[in-house]
Order: C-alpha cells, then sequence, then structure tokens
C-alpha cells in the first residue's frame, strides 16, 4: 500500500521504517528540511537503537520529502505523526496538527484516489471528530475518511516496539478500521515478519487487536500515560516515605512488584518522569477534564509528585556537602532515560539549574546526549565527552540517568578519580553495597545507614570474584 507518514521524528520516522519493512511504499514527510536532508542522505536525525540499520535496509522503499504535494501523491493512507506538546496553561499545542491537516486538504488534487487520514499524534479525545467537521466543510468528507492508531511505543526500544507490540488500537468506522488492519496484517501473520536484529522482547507473547470507535481510541492512549506516570510517582512518594522509616524501597518494590495484580515494571524509585510525553500527557488529561468542569484528585497528585522529586536530589547533595556553594558537583546522564538522546522535560535540566543557580561548578557526562545538550545548559556548565573528566576533582557525584555505563562504575577508581565522597544516585543504579563501603552513598529511599553498616562486609566478599570489572578499569 502506498503510505504517508507526516512528522519524521521519533514517532512518525521510526512508523515508517517499520512500514516499509512490512512490504509498503513509504513517503515520510516533514517541514523541517534539515532533518529531511540528512534522510535523504541515508543518515538518522536522531538516536534511536536499530533506526540505522533499518534504514539502510528499506532505502528502496523509502521516500523522503520535504513537499507535501509530492508526499500526498496517490497515497492510500496518511498517518500524522506530528508533535503535541503543552502550552503553558497545560492544554495540548495543536498548532503542528491542525497545520498539517490544512495542508493535506490544501494540496489534495482532485485526480488523487480516496485516502484514509490517521491520527497517529496523540491528540485530546474529540479531536477525530473535529477533523471529521473541518473536513467536512472543506468538501472533503466523502474523499478522506479518519481513523485513530495512537502509539504506545517507548524511545529507546521504538523499533522493537513497533514490531512486537503488545497491542495495536483501531479506532474508526469499519471500513477505516478494515484498511488499519490490512497496513498491518504482515505484522499479524505467521511467521512474525521482523529484522533479526530487532528481537522480541522476553514476555512477547501476541498482539493483541482492539478495534474501538476513535474516542475510545483517543482516549486509551492517555490513560496509559497517566496510569504508567501514577505507578512511577507511587514508588516514588513510597521511597520517600522508606526514607523517613528506615526502609529499602527497592525490596518493597520487588515485594509488591511480584503480585501479578501489580507487576514490577514502572516501579523503579528515581528523579521522576520525563520526557516528551508522561509530563505533558498527564497535563493534557487534567485540562481536559478541568474544562469539564472534574476534579482529578490522583492525576493532580500524580504530576505534583513528580514535579517535588527531582529537587529531592539536590537537598541530598546540598545537606551531604554543607552547602552547594563553589561545590563541583559531577552528574551523570542527561537524557530523562537511557538509550535515547532525548532531553524533553528531562529532571536532569531543573537540576542543573538550580545547583548553578546555588553557585555550584557542574560538569556532566552523556553517552549521545551531549551535543543536543549544550544549547540548551546554562553556558558555564561544563560538558565532559569523557567520564573520567567530569568525575575529576568533583566534591559530589550524582547519577541522573541510569546508562549502563554507570552501571559498571567501580567506587575505587571513582574515588580516586574525585575529591570528595559524596555519591547521589538519583536512579538507583549503582551497587549501594559496594559505593556505601567506600564513599558517602546515598539512593532514592533505599536505608543505606544499614547498608553503611554491613557493606563493608559485603563489599568483600563482591571483590572476592570478577565483579566488578568496571568501565573505567576495563579502559
Ligand atoms: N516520542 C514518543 O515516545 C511518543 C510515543 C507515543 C506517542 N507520541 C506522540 O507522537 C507524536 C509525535 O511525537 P514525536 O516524539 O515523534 O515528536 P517529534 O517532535 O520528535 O516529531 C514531530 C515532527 O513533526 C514535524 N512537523 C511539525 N509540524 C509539521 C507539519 N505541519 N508538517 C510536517 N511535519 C511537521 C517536526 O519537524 C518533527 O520532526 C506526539 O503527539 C507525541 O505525543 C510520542
Amino acid at each position: 500500500m502506498k503510505i504517508t507518514v507526516i512528522g519524521a521524528g521519533y514517532v512518525g520516522l521510526t512508523s515508517a521504517v517499520t512500514l516499509a519493512y512490512l512490504g509498503h511504499q513509504v513517503t515520510c514527510m516533514d517541514t523541517d528540511l534539515a532533518k529531511i536532508d540528512r534522510l535523504v542522505r541515508g543518515e538518522a536525525p536522531f538516536y534511536e537503537p536499530g533506526l540505522d540499520e533499518l534504514l539502510a535496509e528499506t532505502a528502496g522503499s523509502m521516500r523522503f520529502t520535504a513537499d507535501y504535494r509530492p508526499a500526498l501523491a496517490d497515497a492510500r493512507a496518511v498517518f500524522l505523526a506530528v508533535g503535541t506538546p503543552q502550552n503553558a496553561n497545560g492544554s495540548p499545542d495543536l498548532s503542528q496538527y491542525w497545520k498539517a491537516v490544512d495542508m493535506i486538504m490544501d494540496c489534495m488534487d482532485p485526480a488523487w484516489a480516496a485516502l484514509l487520514l490517521v491520527n497517529k499524534s496523540t491528540v485530546p479525545v474529540g479531536t477525530g471528530d473535529k477533523l471529521k467537521k473541518r473536513l467536512h466543510f472543506r468538501g472533503f468528507g466523502q474523499r478522506i475518511e479518519i481513523g485513530s492508531n495512537p502509539e504506545f511505543l517507548r524511545q529507546g526500544s521504538a523499533l522493537v516496539d513497533n514490531f512486537f507490540p503488545s497491542r495495536l488500537v483501531l479506532g474508526g468506522d469499519n471500513s477505516a478500521r478494515h484498511t488499519l488492519l490490512q497496513i498491518y496484517r504482515p505484522l499479524l501473520n505467521e511467521p512474525h515478519l521482523a529484522p533479526d536484529y530487532i528481537r522480541p522482547p522476553a514476555n512477547f507473547k501476541k498482539i493483541e487487536v482492539f478495534q474501538v470507535d476513535i474516542r475510545t481510541a483517543e482516549l486509551s492512549k492517555y490513560a496509559a500515560n497517566a496510569f504508567l506516570a501514577m505507578k512511577i510517582s507511587f514508588i516514588n512518594e513510597m521511597a520517600n516515605i522508606a526514607e523517613l522509616v528506615g526502609a529499602d524501597i527497592t525490596r518493597v518494590a520487588d515485594v509488591i512488584g511480584a503480585d501479578p495484580r501489580i507487576g514490577r515494571l514502572f516501579l523503579n524509585a528515581g528523579i521522576g518522569y520525563g520526557g516528551s510525553c508522561f509530563p505533558k500527557d498527564t497535563q493534557a488529561l487534567k485540562y481536559l477534564a478541568d474544562v469539564r468542569g472534574y476534579d482529578v484528585t490522583l492525576l493532580s497528585a500524580v504530576i505534583h509528585v513528580n514535579n517535588q522529586q527531582p529537587y529531592r536530589l539536590v537537598t541530598k547533595l546540598d545537606q551531604a556537602l554543607g552547602g552547594l556553594e563553589d561545590k563541583s558537583i559531577c552528574l551523570l546522564g542527561l537524557t530523562f532515560k537511557p538509550e535515547t538522546d532525548d532531553l524533553r522535560e528531562a529532571p536532569s535540566l531543573p537540576i542543573i539549574q538550580i545547583l548553578v543557580d546555588s553557585g555550584a561548578y557542574v560538569r556532566v557526562h552523556d553517552p549521545i546526549a551531549l551535543d543536543k545538550a549544550r544549547g540548551l545548559l546554562p553556558q558555564n556548565v561544563v560538558c565532559c565527552s569523557e567520564l573520567e573528566d567530569a568525575l575529576q576533582g568533583a566534591d559530589a557525584l550524582a547519577i541522573l540517568t541510569e546508562w549502563p555505563l554507570y552501571q559498571r562504575l567501580d567506587p575505587l577508581a571513582v574515588k580516586k578519580l574525585m575529591r570528595g565522597n559524596v555519591v547521589v544516585d538519583g536512579r538507583n543504579c549503582l551497587s549501594p553495597d559496594l559505593f556505601a563501603a567506600h564513599m558517602q552513598y546515598t539512593g532514592v529511599g533505599l536505608n543505606t545507614s544499614s547498608q553503611a553498616k554491613t557493606s563493608e562486609a559485603s563489599a568483600q566478599d563482591l571483590y572476592r570474584g570478577e565483579y566488578p570489572l568496571t568501565y573505567i578499569a576495563q579502559s
């Protein structure tokens, strides 16, 4: 099928290459000329595991353009995957979306076949109905039908999620859902079609297909993100209580997560959720309810806990260092999670700002996001491309993203490079036993006082084996 994807961002581009791999002829269109230039040269405009390989592999079935007319010519289905960021009042900013819709209508040629216009962008409930009215108003009611296919991929494993989604949500009337089913058929048939370098998740069984009306599809996306955000804020609140009562949140999460009704995923305490989805989608859902006069108590609390969480790490640094002024602080990890270069709404950004405002000297390292970060950080923040440089002479180290590279850090090597010995692990990704044995270690909701008592012995046990072979020691 001839398919056009509007928007070559994390969702649009990864969806486009997936659809091309499934056998469709795909045109990916974006108004960002620099992005299209890079794609035409065969370069991925952002980091996503497997994307470079898949772009090369699907080159014969993919076209990239910055013009609407050639993008739309003869398309049978058009997926809208433009950004839907957040306005200052929390409402979704749909300007990119409506601009794209208007451009599609302006460019439609009477000679072209009818098409299905599919919302892949996350849009507020009721947007599909508004779109239908707009199409009718402009006389396209018969020629353009609409569908909703909300996206649930996770950045960092977008292609795994595209090829092995837990579910597909196909919203629309019978005819729209039929076309969407045709598009995804190669994913649903046996044998499952996927490149061999994109492996199914361990728990992958089958793709559930949900055929629903458009409003249900639209709300499902917001509900999914709100629920996941709630799990994170819940465990963070429990972690904050664990710190008050001397319990260990990781073990608490293991205990409650063993209950299949709860599940262990998304129960890792830390500095809060970030990224381009959870913050804006929880705000958008709250706004949607607010304007209808419904007080979303639970969701408001989820947002409130998350807004406070990054600052708790700053307080820990402040207390451990006896003040932040003139202290040298090494921050490891800038992105909101590992395996992505996306810095949108990353908790690292407010943390860095408050440290700088408090007079600290901040040095940062991130395995892939440093270039993107430079323009976003206060000027006096030092971006280090070598981990050792970031650690050198630091009074304190804080982990902000649980990149695997940091999880393998050797406390002895770290201690040797640093001037001080304060370690605040904002993601609970270091070994508390090892670090508490050598440094003044604090995690999130960890019972480090009891760890400190027992850690010397357990650290010695651990050192007896080969572990830890560390990044620094190996390099
Ligand atoms: N990023 C995720 O993990 C994720 C997951 C699920 C759903 N979503 C949703 O998918 C949508 C896209 O998210 P994203 O992260 O890919 O955004 P993005 O910002 O990475 O990409 C959006 C792209 O659209 C392009 N664009 C903007 N206006 C345009 C227009 N009028 N015509 C053509 N192109 C235009 C931009 O240049 C950009 O390249 C959002 O609604 C988001 O909420 C995102």
